[in-house]
């Protein structure tokens, strides 16, 4: 596939997209980025490099990192783990409480921040320096050095993080999570703060278009199971309230962050990367969604 001369078209199709969508501003950190930046990096499982824009700059990767902390607990914590945490689209966003309440405290799935919580509240039972063993995880997955919490950005969310503490102290009534919500909220608040660029993402999540064994680092992540598993969950639930749109315009597991990027898995072929932080009202990546309905349909690449 001739990837970079159809990545040539993309400012042409970027020209045609309306100037939509607001920057989150609900973390203050996150409202200092500038709107305009955009950038998209795809790399092939044979290691093939596409990049356009300001793939290189590192963001506010967010909810991205929920799929790679959801590896990391679904390796130590196995099929024990869906007895706390579903694996069903929520149809509501992704900051939620009315369901958690009606379904005892255990969240749908382990995308919506609740469900990540509960993800967080399995790594502190499990590691014993979260924080640091995670970054270590990342690192060693990734083979990329060059990666780290943001404190900025984590202490903003910290400061204005009150749903997610709602979301949290909820569960810990229900008896779903086991450790100090503070320390499971600072692990939480950190994972969403890590900074990465699209070609660092496109590299790092490589592992889930080659069935659990990245090919670069050539290190078996996750079981082809669980990799199978992990690309279903975003498939359904990447998106929160708008699974269902990605799925039918884009046709790829993905995920999102509110720091406006997305991350797509072809698995067997490629993982691509975007970012432009400009989102729609369900707090997914405006543009960085049509570029990618573009390029799926243009290169016939969805798997459907
Ligand atoms: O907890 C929050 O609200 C943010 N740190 C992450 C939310 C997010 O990225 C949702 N994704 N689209």
């Amino acid at each position: 596939m001739d990837y970079q001369n159809i990545f040539l078209e993309i400012p042409k199709e970027l020209e045609q997209i309306a100037d939509k969508g607001n920057v989150a501003s609900y973390i203050p950190e996150l409202s200092n980025i500038n709107p305009d930046k955009f950038g998209i990096h795809l790399t092939t499982i044979d290691n093939r490099n596409y990049s356009l824009g300001d793939s290189d700059e590192k963001f506010s990767i967010q909810s991205i990192s929920k799929v790679l902390s959801l590896c990391l607990a679904f390796k130590l914590e196995k099929d024990e783990l869906w007895s706390r945490v579903g694996v069903e689209p929520s149809g509501s966003p992704f900051n939620s409480l009315v369901q958690l309440e009606y379904e005892k405290g255990i969240p749908r799935n382990p995308f919506i921040n609740a469900g990540a919580l509960v993800i967080c509240d399995v790594l502190v039972s499990r590691l014993s320096h979260p924080k640091r063993d995670f970054l270590e995880f990342l690192r060693r997955i990734s083979g990329i050095e060059n990666i780290s919490y943001s404190p900025r950005v984590a202490a903003s969310e910290k400061s204005t993080g009150y749903r997610n503490l709602a979301l949290i102290s909820l569960m810990k009534e229900f008896g779903n999570i086991e450790n100090n919500i503070e320390t499971v909220l600072d692990l939480y608040f950190n994972l969403c703060s890590i900074e990465m660029s699209c070609k660092e993402l496109s590299k790092t999540f490589l592992f889930l278009a080659d069935y659990g064994v990245h090919p670069l680092t050539k290190e078996r992540v996750v079981s082809v199971s669980k990799s199978k598993r992990i690309n279903a969950i975003m498939q359904l639930c990447g998106f929160y309230d708008e699974a269902g749109e990605f799925s039918f315009k884009v046709g790829l597991p993905g995920k999102s962050g509110v720091g406006g990027g997305i991350v797509a898995i072809h698995p067997g072929q490629y993982s691509i990367a975007v970012w432009s932080p400009k989102l729609n009202e369900k707090g997914n990546s405006y543009k960085g969604m049509k570029i990618l309905e573009f390029l799926t349909t243009r290169t016939r690449s969805s798997i459907f």
